[in-house]
């Protein structure tokens, strides 16, 4: 089922910084359980919806985060298929997840490294588009730790990104594409379970 690609070619879990993998929107539908909640068809044109902006406006405070009961059992689902496979046991995971509009016209996010807000080292950030994501509607990324060379990661439904985001600096830009996105994301920490919820 995973289809783990090590973007620094490193096989060791412990230097994996950056890894796409590839799930199946049928098994976990958050895509379309999103569609449901928010009454639209197209993600990518939430923007067109001014019900959609004013009642989805904090990663914490939208209609995702209010109908999270009703996908979490695929979510735990994608933790303990997913990640634990690649990365063994699981200590800890963010549940609920963060969800994000990055509408068009709009920021979602200043650029950072999580430790900047005083997230642990060893946890992995783990972020998951629910629209097709290139160019200044998805998250900007470092090669490296301290690299500077921020990048948009390309990516289309289907794909979650897992990523160091502690030292790696990220962020989003003014989104001028043709479509607005919607994304979840949460940390985990690989280590000895058994695996509990945190919040962040
Ligand atoms: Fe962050």
């Amino acid at each position: 089922m995973t289809n783990g690609k090590c973007e620094n070619g490193n096989t060791s879990n412990a230097l994996m910084t950056k890894i796409l993998l590839d799930y199946d929107i049928q098994r976990y539908n958050f895509h379309d359980w999103a569609r449901n909640v928010l009454g639209t068809k197209e993600l990518e044109n939430a923007h067109c919806s001014r019900n959609i902006k004013n009642l989805n406006r904090s990663p914490t405070v939208n209609q995702l985060a209010e109908s999270f009961s009703d996908v979490s059992e695929i979510y735990h689902s994608l933790i303990s298929d997913f990640l634990s496979e690649i990365y063994g046991e699981i200590s800890t995971y963010q549940s609920p997840p963060s969800f994000r509009f990055h509408y068009i016209g709009l920021g979602c996010s200043i650029f950072h490294s999580d430790r900047d807000f005083g997230v642990e080292q060893g946890r992995m950030n783990v972020w998951v588009p629910l629209t097709d994501v290139w160019g200044s509607n998805s998250l900007w990324i470092e090669s490296e730790e301290g690299a500077g060379d921020y990048a948009p990661v390309s990516m289309h439904l289907g794909q979650a990104l897992i990523f160091d985001g502690v030292n790696i600096g990220h962020g989003s830009k003014i989104n001028t594409t043709s479509a607005s996105r919607i994304s979840f994301d949460f940390r985990f920490e690989p280590g000895p379970g058994p695996a509990t919820p945190t919040s962040y």
